[in-house]
């Protein structure tokens, strides 16, 4: 029988961010983030005889040509969860993936791309043994952090944590746990995140070297102290739909990000004129029309605005009209928030 799992799974966008790691792939500090409902990847690997005495043979295919380049990446990957599924080293791995969003636009692929590679060894490994795993989804998160720490994240839907916290039940350094709807306002599931694409180029600084970059980070105990209370406080904006709260804490993160690389030794400048631009007129839109739209941005110079699905015409009105100019070929990505992965077959 011809052995072969496929899963689509999001992107995710951090509320409180995850900067800094320790050991394999643990984090300085825990983080939380919405997951989307498109930028997507989509990955079917089938399970085909070995013809090399390799540790691991693999062949990847991204939409729809070979890319010997991703190999490096995917070998690093199986060989940090070859105790997790030993059966990758018994055969070869043809890999075919794809992203729903436009390649190189600037919106990492490492969240989705390393969780559906997680998730079709989790639906592979359950065909080979036959038998159902316990915790599928934990396995999967655990496995995705070992190919991309926030890949963990977007094994599931809704808000998601990662990161040992005491007010978190439950979370843990090595996968995510999602928060209950009971713990969240409903409101917050209406959320809309308007990914702004300043920059459709290669990343500057890898999420490897930016990562490093806390190691000797003069403000690093402070960073992580922070980010330790912003999770609590994010939770109680969470709970009591506390707007105001919560604009502060994910404005906050955002600049506390870019404040750190600014400060890190190489130190980095990622925003680009066009990202204060948006910055600056986002802020004025919400001072006039009192629409609470919230900037977040990750490592890079793409903005992301957060505001709920009830003022979706005024805000894209407001985009199309302010903001377009100031990204490149006037693109941007619309999305919800999302229920997770899904199995294809
Ligand atoms: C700024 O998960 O890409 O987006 O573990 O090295 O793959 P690696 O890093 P990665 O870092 C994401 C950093 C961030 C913040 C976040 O998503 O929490």
């Amino acid at each position: 029988m011809l052995l072969n799992a496929t899963w689509e799974s999001p992107s995710n966008i951090a509320l409180v961010k995850y900067w800094g790691k320790k050991g394999i792939q643990i984090p300085a500090n825990p983080s939380l983030s919405f997951t989307l409902n498109e930028a997507k990847t989509r990955t079917e690997i089938t399970l085909l005889e070995k013809t090399s005495n390799d540790d691991y043979q693999i062949k990847v295919i991204f939409e729809g040509k070979e890319a010997p380049n991703f190999e490096g990446k995917i070998i690093q990957f199986l060989n940090r969860t070859t105790h997790l599924f030993t059966f990758t080293k018994e055969y070869q791995l043809q890999i075919e993936t794809a992203n729903t969003f436009p390649h190189s636009s600037g919106i990492a692929s490492s969240a989705s791309g390393m969780s559906a590679l997680a998730l079709c060894l989790c639906t592979l490994e359950e065909q080979i043994e036959n038998n159902k795993t316990l915790d599928f989804y934990r396995k999967a998160s655990i496995a995705a952090r070992l190919g991309s720490g926030s890949a963990c994240r977007s094994v599931y839907g809704g808000l998601v944590s990662w990161g040992k916290h005491p007010l978190y039940p439950g979370s843990s350094d090595e996968f995510a746990t999602v928060l209950e709807p009971t713990e969240v306002f409903e409101g917050f599931y209406g959320f809309i995140d308007a990914i702004l694409l300043v920059d459709i180029g290669e990343k500057e600084v890898s999420s490897t070297l930016g990562h490093s970059l806390l190691e000797k980070h003069p403000f690093a105990e402070t960073r992580y102290a922070t980010a330790n209370n912003n999770m609590g406080a994010i939770k109680t904006a969470l709970k009591e739909g506390d707007i105001e709260l919560f604009t502060k804490i994910v404005e906050a993160e955002a600049m506390m990000l870019h404040a750190l690389m600014m400060t890190s030794n190489p130190y980095f400048i990622l925003m680009k004129p066009n990202t204060l631009a948006i910055i600056q007129k986002v802020w004025d839109f919400r001072k006039q029309t009192g629409i609470h739209t919230v900037i977040t941005l990750d490592a890079g110079a793409n903005v992301h605005i957060l505001f709920h699905e009830q003022y979706k015409e005024t805000v894209i009105d407001f985009i199309k009209t302010d903001l377009v100019m100031h990204c490149s070929e006037k693109k941007y990505i619309c999305s919800s928030i999302g229920n997770g992965p899904a199995q294809i077959k």
